[in-house]
């Protein structure tokens, strides 16, 4: 049995979608915090359990009977990140799990700027100290967070970022989903590791160039202040930590720490990948 964590997530439902069309629905396990948020896929003939990477048992029992899991890294920040990728590692090591399909990023390791990048090494690390055999998604930015990086821009085409003349390899996550459900399915002997990217890296002003050709926007980029940027996050509400990780991610793709471009997710999906014009014509 394969089990997915995160599964009601926008991830790890689209790779439950894919898998859905391949695999025999029993042979499926998505494991939630929230049993009530899958409601949609009750009768789909999946099972449903309740898992939270807080609680090492509760994952223990959410991964009973299943040998192969996907783990999708953690949604929130900091020291607290780092304690759940490794609870959800320990609960894998304890039931019956034998191979871990794992959400990384691009880049990881302890000495990168983004703060995320530092969690998914140490969890990259413990599940091959484990003994696990594993496959890491080192994944780039999906094209699906750039509204979120330029949400004003979607009104007005004027982008206001602390990125410099950081580029990033975009993504598909939907791409990435069939990506990850083929691999989920594939009997696989030893570990591999993929760089998921785009085609091609593109800066902010390329994304700005975009939406003016795409979209008839007036397009701008304006590389703004990591203290500016602070300003806007905290007007947002958010917290130090919060803040501190957004702050993080601007200096990591500044220092082009998503710019890489590999070929490893059109291997996977056996043709092309989607282009961020195509997304961005989209939108
Ligand atoms: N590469 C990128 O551009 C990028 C962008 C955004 C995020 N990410 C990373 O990729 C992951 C997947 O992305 P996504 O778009 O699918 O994110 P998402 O829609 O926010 O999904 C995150 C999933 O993790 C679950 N989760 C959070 N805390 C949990 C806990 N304590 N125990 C069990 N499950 C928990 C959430 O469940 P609830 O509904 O219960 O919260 C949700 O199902 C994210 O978690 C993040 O680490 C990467």
């Amino acid at each position: 049995m394969i089990a997915i964590t995160g599964a009601n997530g926008n991830l790890g439902k689209a790779t439950l979608f894919f898998l859905l069309k391949a695999a025999n629905p029993s042979d499926l396990v998505a494991v939630v915090r929230d049993p009530s948020k899958m409601n949609e896929l009750s009768s789909s003939g999946i099972q449903i359990r309740q898992g939270d990477y807080e609680n090492v048992s509760s994952m223990e029992e959410a991964f009973d009977g299943c040998d192969t899991i996907m783990q999708v890294s953690s949604a929130v920040y900091g020291e607290q990140a780092d304690r759940q990728e490794k609870n959800v590692v320990n609960a894998a090591v304890n039931s019956d799990v034998k191979r871990i399909v794992y959400v990384s990023t691009l880049n990881p390791g302890k000495e990168k700027l983004f703060r995320a990048a530092v969690t998914c090494g140490a969890t990259e690390n413990a599940i091959a100290d484990a003994g696990l055999q594993y496959s890491f998604f080192r994944n780039s930015m999906y094209m699906e967070t750039i509204p979120l990086f330029v949400s004003n821009a979607l009104a007005d085409g004027k982008i206001y970022y602390p990125a410099g003349e950081g580029r990033i390899s975009y993504a598909s996550r939907i791409d990435i989903a069939e990506a990850l459900a083929g691999e989920l399915l594939r009997k696989r002997s030893g570990n591999e590791m993929f760089h998921i990217t785009g085609a091609e890296a593109a800066g902010f002003d390329t994304v700005a160039a975009l939406l003016k050709s795409e979209k008839g926007l007036d397009g701008e980029y304006t590389n703004i202040p990591d203290d500016a940027f602070a300003e806007v996050l905290l007007d947002l509400g958010m917290s130090e930590e919060e803040i501190n990780f957004y702050i993080s991610m601007a200096q990591s793709i500044k220092a082009n720490e998503f710019a890489g471009v590999h070929d490893d997710l059109e291997k996977l999906l056996g043709r092309k990948r989607k282009s961020l014009k195509e997304f961005i014509r989209e939108l």
